[in-house]
């Protein structure tokens, strides 16, 4: 049989066909548009999501036996507020997971709320990217629209309702909303009541791996598939990643380095760090996960190459970088503010540390260290609560650079594992269509089968000792020109 993974992402959808072997027969991607309709703020239209995918769709099963499509799912872009009203029509564009608008509700929430109240109720704290503070923003800013919200959704979960007329989500999307017990798996009253949302307005949880209904027949019409298809609830484009590496389970590790960047790491039993510095969410296994992320990681590398220096030669850019772990020149990746660990809309990106003999290639060297500091500004957390860490898998754009892979190795001091596929949220959608499906009894029975590690970068100790240095130094640098950022704002 053939499954559909979609990655529904911030630049792009990415859509997959595997079949039940996890082998990958073909690959589309369709691009739609962001906006950033004030400085800090990040939108996009539902609409442009549904069309795209389902473009996507007919590309991608054009030369397949379509008898053969069995099932779809997800891996979605976390936290953004999809509205509809009434008449099932979206009321204002989508706001995204790195949009910044929400200073005001943020610091409501952390301390008028108050963070304890909001772990005790959720296992997490506010982040201005997070879903709930986006709904108080509306609720405040655009109370007409507010009021006609008959229904909320998270990106995925707008392309699963279309597709199929249930109106779900699952539980590690869900965790980002602020709203859910992460915990007990179930909505929080408290939340709702202080959001001034009804559960009536919410979508029905489901596990990732659950079958939530089957395609439209007019759709299935349309895309020539059967009306059999099963759609299955799919996962935020994290935890759907972390399943296409193999990160279920117990303690294992994943890096993406997509437009954000995030450090994940599994686990069987629910935990919390102190300070909620990361965040503590379901995951689609069923079990649990932490999470670090950047809001801003491969793209620091593509303002840089093509906005900044106007190229799309990535790799030719990267093979004059010769001297690793002695770069004097810095670079803050904070070009969205920035989430982990430091819950700063404010921040900005930096350069800092250059003379009159800085290179090209020290300043590219320096955009990719700095977002490797910035993942170990996250993996530094997780091993305060005496996780041990030793090796990682990882995936998303930025993982095809060698270089960057061999930078992250030394810089975190992890083994980094290659895997035979990078697509991260795409596989694991479609490893999520497989389990739905009957194909495998658990998602951790699926990843075992599937996953495959091809290669593995090693951290040297000599290069080690220099990034561990170096990571001193960059510490140092943000909270130095921390409140001068807010000045500036
Ligand atoms: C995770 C997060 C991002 C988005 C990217 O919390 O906000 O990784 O999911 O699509």
């Amino acid at each position: 049989m053939l499954y559909i993974g979609v990655d529904l992402g911030t630049s792009a959808v990415k859509l997959l066909l595997m079949d039940e072997a996890g082998k990958i027969h073909n690959i589309v991607s369709k691009e739609y548009d962001l906006s950033f309709p004030h400085p800090g703020w990040s939108e996009q239209a539902p609409e442009d999501w549904y069309a795209q995918s389902v473009a996507g769709i007919i590309e991608l099963t054009k030369e397949c036996d379509k008898a053969q499509v069995a099932g779809i799912s997800f891996g979605g872009q976390m936290h953004g507020l999809v509205v509809l009203d009434e008449n099932d029509q979206v009321i204002r564009p989508a706001i995204l997971w790195n949009d910044g608008r929400t200073t005001k509700e943020t610091d409501y929430l952390n301390n008028v709320i108050g963070k304890d109240k909001l772990s005790e109720y959720t296992a997490n704290i506010a982040f201005a990217g997070f879903t709930a503070p986006k709904i108080l923003w509306m609720k405040e800013n655009e109370p007409e629209n507010f009021a006609r919200i008959k229904k909320i959704m998270l990106p995925k979960d707008y392309l699963a309702y279309r597709l199929s007329g249930v109106h779900c989500t699952d539980y590690s999307d869900a965790s980002g909303m602020l709203l859910l017990d992460v915990k007990n798996k179930c909505w929080s009253k408290e939340m709702m009541d202080i959001c001034g949302v009804s559960e009536e307005q919410l979508p029905k949880l489901f596990e990732s791996y659950e079958v939530v209904g089957a395609l439209k027949p007019e759709l299935a019409e349309t895309l020539g598939l059967s009306k059999d298809v099963k759609v299955i609830a799919g996962a935020g484009d994290n935890a759907a990643a972390a399943v296409g590496t193999g990160t279920v389970g117990d303690g294992r590790c994943n890096i993406s380095l997509g437009t954000s960047g995030t450090i994940f790491i599994s686990s069987k039993s629910f935990g919390v760090d102190e300070n909620n510095a990361l965040h503590s969410f379901d995951h689609a296994d069923g079990y649990y996960h932490l999470m670090g992320c950047m809001l801003s990681a491969a793209s620091c590398n593509k303002w840089w190459m093509d906005d900044i220096l106007k190229t799309k030669e990535y790799a030719k850019e990267q093979e004059g970088i010769a001297k690793l772990g002695e770069n004097h020149v810095y670079y803050l990746p904070y070009l969205m503010g920035e989430r982990s660990p430091h819950n700063d809309p404010a921040a900005k990106a930096t350069f800092i540390g250059m003379t009159m003999d800085t290179t090209r290639e020290e300043m590219t060297q320096a955009v990719l260290e700095g977002v490797a500091f910035g993942l170990r500004d996250s993996l530094e957390v997780a091993r305060s609560l005496g996780i041990k860490i030793e090796r990682t898998k990882i995936c998303g754009g930025g993982a095809k650079s060698p270089l960057w892979k061999k930078i992250i190795a030394n810089v975190m001091n992890l083994k980094v594992d290659v895997i035979e596929s990078e697509e991260g949220p795409g596989y694991g959608g479609a490893i999520l269509a497989a389990v739905g499906c009957g194909e495998y009894e658990s998602v951790e029975a699926a990843a075992e089968k599937l996953v495959k590690v091809i290669d593995t970068v090693e951290p040297e100790p000599e290069l080690v000792a220099k990034y561990e240095a170096r990571y001193q130094q960059f510490k140092k640098i943000y909270p130095t020109v921390k409140d001068l950022f807010k000045e500036l704002a």
